[in-house]
């Protein structure tokens, strides 16, 4: 079975072509972040009018690369919650028209959903697992207990670690997006250089709050301005890095023991930081879980891992028809369509 993925929630318009959950025929993905690096942060009116030009080619290139037409389809899936409301209408609408033109079913696909499905597209884990989705927009731990079937366990109280990633590296004068350069600044670095805070959060030991380590870093650049002292950019990357390090594996190790879990997964954007990766390859292996993270080429957005997602939905009868809206926030528990059955 063929999916036709379609993703526009921020700033990558991406198409791709899957079949059966997790053969990639195509994935075609164009970025915008060039443009938006000219303002440190994605401009959402620019992203709804740049999903516009690309999506007609982006979708046509995904097509012919994987060798099909649109007749060869078998649903469409899109990208409708959350992210940014102008730049998911752009793919809803399409995907609408698409499927409307071409007689095919409407699968709608909740992003974070997606993200945790380009794990099954790459490394062939299968739920039930424990996963942390970490992106520009989240940091959940999610019980997985089916493909279509999530719990909430813990979650950010304040910013999502991307969002805390890309604010330190602003102040410290990387380009947006930041998380990449901090991650290699941070192999540069002393990761003791710097005592930074570790916040826990009262009533949830698995809920994050990132906010305060993300003030603690401006605070340190603003007084080292204020007194004419130079901050090594490498040791607060690495400082930082590290405290996002052990804020993350204490809370996924103790959440995975307590809930009986022996896979832990990773996923979201965030998912391709080295020291994440290596730091939980450590600690899974110190503590008999097995680790499975996307390569890099499916960390970030990309249609592919919304066509895997789809797969599952469409296969659990989880259809729209042509009265699908966007919907810019919404909780991977939830959905916001009217089912087809
Ligand atoms: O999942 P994603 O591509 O988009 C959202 O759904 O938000 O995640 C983007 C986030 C950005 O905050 C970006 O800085 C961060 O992922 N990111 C990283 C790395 N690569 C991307 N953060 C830390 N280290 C990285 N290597
Ligand atoms: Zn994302």
């Amino acid at each position: 079975m063929k999916i036709l993925g379609i993703e526009s929630s921020c700033d990558e318009t991406s198409v791709a072509v899957v079949e059966d959950g997790k053969t990639v025929l195509s994935n075609i993905i164009v970025s915008q972040i060039e443009e938006h690096k000219l303002y440190g942060g994605v401009v959402p009116e620019i992203a709804s009018r740049r999903h516009c030009e690309s999506i007609v080619n982006v979708t046509d290139l995904a097509l012919k690369e994987a060798g099909v037409t649109l007749e060869e389809i078998d649903a469409i899936g899109v990208t409708y919650a959350p992210g940014l409301i102008g730049a998911l209408l752009v793919g809803v609408n399409f995907a609408k028209g698409l499927a409307l033109a071409a007689n095919k079913p409407l699968v709608p696909v909740h992003h974070i959903r997606g993200h945790i499905a380009g794990n099954y597209i790459s490394n062939g884990v299968k739920p039930p697992f424990l996963c942390m989705v970490m992106s520009g927009g989240h940091s959940h731990i999610v019980e997985v207990k089916s493909y279509t079937e999530f719990e909430i366990v813990g979650r950010t109280r304040d910013d999502a670690v991307g969002e805390a990633y890309d604010k330190a590296a602003r102040a410290l004068g990387f380009p947006y997006p930041g998380g990449v350069h901090m991650d290699k600044a941070a192999k540069l670095g002393n990761p003791k250089a710097y005592h930074l805070p570790k916040p826990k959060v009262d009533g949830n030991p698995y809920d994050f709050s990132f906010s305060g380590l993300k003030t603690a870093v401006l605070n340190l650049i603003n007084n080292a301005n204020q007194k004419g002292v130079e901050v090594s950019k490498n040791d607060v990357a690495a400082s930082f890095q590290q405290t996002v390090c052990d804020m993350i594996a204490y809370r996924l190790i103790k959440a995975a023991k307590e809930l009986h879990y022996d896979k832990i997964v990773l996923a979201g954007g965030v998912s391709a930081n080295s020291g994440i990766r290596a730091r939980m390859e450590a600690e899974c292996e110190k503590n008999g879980f097995s680790l499975f993270m996307p390569p890099l080429k499916y960390c970030g957005d990309n249609a592919a891992m919304i066509a895997a997602q789809g797969y599952y939905e469409f296969i659990h009868a989880k259809t729209a028809g042509m009265d699908l809206n966007a919907t810019a926030s919404l909780p991977i528990t939830d959905e916001n369509f009217n089912c087809l059955l």
